[in-house]
């Protein structure tokens, strides 16, 4: 049997039930949430409507070379207009909570006075799930800082940190009455470290203090956002979401190699877990970034503020690192999507190399590894996590692959189906080690703009055809579909 949801979104119930008849054993927490995420640039489209600006997407998306095939926002999956058959879609695939970002360049232009429109899209969407029985989760920050920002200095200039936190209090204004969890910024590293440092992500900016000053100033802009929403509700969910890595010695007796391993794990766990759970950034990134502009843009009171207690922590998982400080004889190809020049991320790392395990590969050329997912969540569950009384969710995980819609009309991605089971079963090991996990957010709800890859990247449970419009879910959102339903992995 077919449900037809009008327009051209078809879902096989019979699928799901054939696939939901091999369901067994092992089962999820009675309370465990099943989601999928999303991100405004990457799906809403409608850019310069009903008020909106430029965002620094928008921007850099112009700039020759910086996206592959020069794909930007523009249009993206029209989810703006096509809101509601989407939240219809994400209602068949049983999702419980929806995973979504604002955009801020749509709710203040140009970082001005609130725009009716921006909001009311929002509120609109809100209402769309509760009606539809979908918790929403909303990210306040998600990579788009409105372009007139960055030109007073962006995510380099402390006063930014302010001017998010009165766009915090705006979006609770509207939303504070239906929206329970709130998280502040996703992948701070992103925006700052390949931001800022790097230029591989908008603004395109390669300097090694503007990255280090960006990377304080988002912590900053989290803390000062999350003291404001906490007095102005106390019952709110906060917390924030970081990509967060396993980053492993090639060689364990080298020493060279355990030292790549210390300064990776520096700069991007230690980095904004550190200050979030222990109001300090550990000794040794301090000697190894503090020089290099960290110590500049550190002002006294500045880390009791971003220490300020939250109740949630997002992790986003894709793969791990085997690092050393020797070139791998066989590197991995393609992590740059364009010509453009881009310098290393890390400051602190010059002289670290990743050297491939020999794993599968998903089509970004990250490998799987499922089983880092489970290290990664004890670590963070141990060291952070437990003794602060936060709950940890794994906010992000998903898979590119290359999708062809066969002559059935389906798309046949068992890769993809193979990676989701895999780590929600490394989810599973990870809670029966006693870690209490309590969701997981698949990596997206359909295919749409991946950013510097333009929409060359798929990593949908639902296909979207940009020609068309037209989606079409594909086996791995039948088979999460199942899982939802069953609430345990087949056996
Ligand atoms: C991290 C980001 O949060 C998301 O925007 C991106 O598309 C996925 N990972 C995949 O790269």
């Amino acid at each position: 049997m077919t449900i037809d949801l009008g327009d051209h979104r078809k879902i096989m119930t019979d699928t799901i039930a054939t696939t939901a008849s091999s369901v067994a054993t092992r089962r999820f927490p009675a309370d465990f949430l099943f989601g999928a995420a999303t991100a405004a640039y990457q799906i809403e489209g409608a850019s310069h409507e009903d008020g909106r600006t430029d965002s620094i997407w928008d921007a850099f998306s112009r700039v020759p070379g910086a996206v592959i095939n020069a794909d930007n926002g523009d249009v993206a999956c029209d989810h703006y207009h096509r809101y509601r058959d989407d939240v219809a879609l994400m209602k068949q695939l049983g999702l419980q909570t929806y995973r979504f970002s604002t955009s801020w360049a749509r709710v203040r232009p140009d970082g001005g006075p609130v725009n009716p429109h921006g909001i009311d899209f929002y509120s609109r969407l809100v209402d769309e799930l509760l009606g539809a029985g979908i918790k929403p989760w909303l990210t306040l920050y998600h990579w788009d800082l409105p372009q007139a920002l960055e030109e007073q200095g962006g995510w380099t200039n402390r006063d930014t940190a302010f001017r998010f936190r009165d766009y915090a209090l705006d979006m609770h204004e509207a939303l504070g009455d239906r929206v329970d969890v709130w998280t502040t910024l996703n992948e701070p590293w992103c925006s700052s470290f390949l931001s800022y440092t790097a230029g591989a992500h908008a603004p395109g900016r390669q300097d090694v203090a503007a990255g280090l000053a960006a990377g304080h100033h988002l912590l900053l802009a989290h803390g000062l956002a999350v003291q404001a929403l906490r007095e102005r509700d106390p019952g709110l969910e906060l917390g924030i979401t970081l990509n967060l890595t396993v980053a492993k010695p090639v060689d364990p007796a080298s020493p060279g190699d355990v030292d790549a391993a210390r300064r990776i794990d520096g700069q991007f766990n230690r980095f904004f877990l550190d200050p979030i759970f222990r109001g300090e950034y550990a000794d040794d990134l301090r000697a190894d970034v503090g020089h290099l502009g960290l110590d500049d843009v550190v002002l006294d009171g500045d880390l009791a503020v971003i220490s300020t207690p939250i109740d949630a922590l997002g992790v986003n998982y894709y793969h791990g690192e085997s690092v050393s400080d020797r070139p791998a004889e066989h590197p991995l190809l393609g992590s740059a999507p364009t010509d453009r020049p881009t310098r290393s991320p890390y400051p602190a790392a010059d002289g670290v190399f990743n050297h491939p395990q020999n794993l599968p590969l998903t089509a970004m050329d990250w490998e799987v590894q499922p089983d880092g997912l489970r290290e990664l969540l004890v670590r963070v569950h141990e060291e952070y996590a437990a003794s602060a009384g936060v709950r940890l969710y794994v906010t992000e995980n998903g898979a590119a692959y290359d999708d062809r819609v066969a002559a059935d009309g389906g798309v046949h991605d068992g890769e993809r189906t193979e990676f989701l089971e895999s780590h929600l079963g490394a989810i599973l090991d990870a809670v029966g080690e006693g870690v209490p996990v309590h969701g997981y957010f698949y990596w997206s709800v359909m295919d749409n703009f991946e950013w510097a890859w333009g929409y060359d990247k798929r990593f949908g449970l639902v296909r979207v055809d940009y020609e068309t419009q037209e989606r079409t879910v594909k086996d791995s959102g039948l088979a999460y579909a199942a899982i939802i339903r069953e609430r345990a992995l087949p056996a």
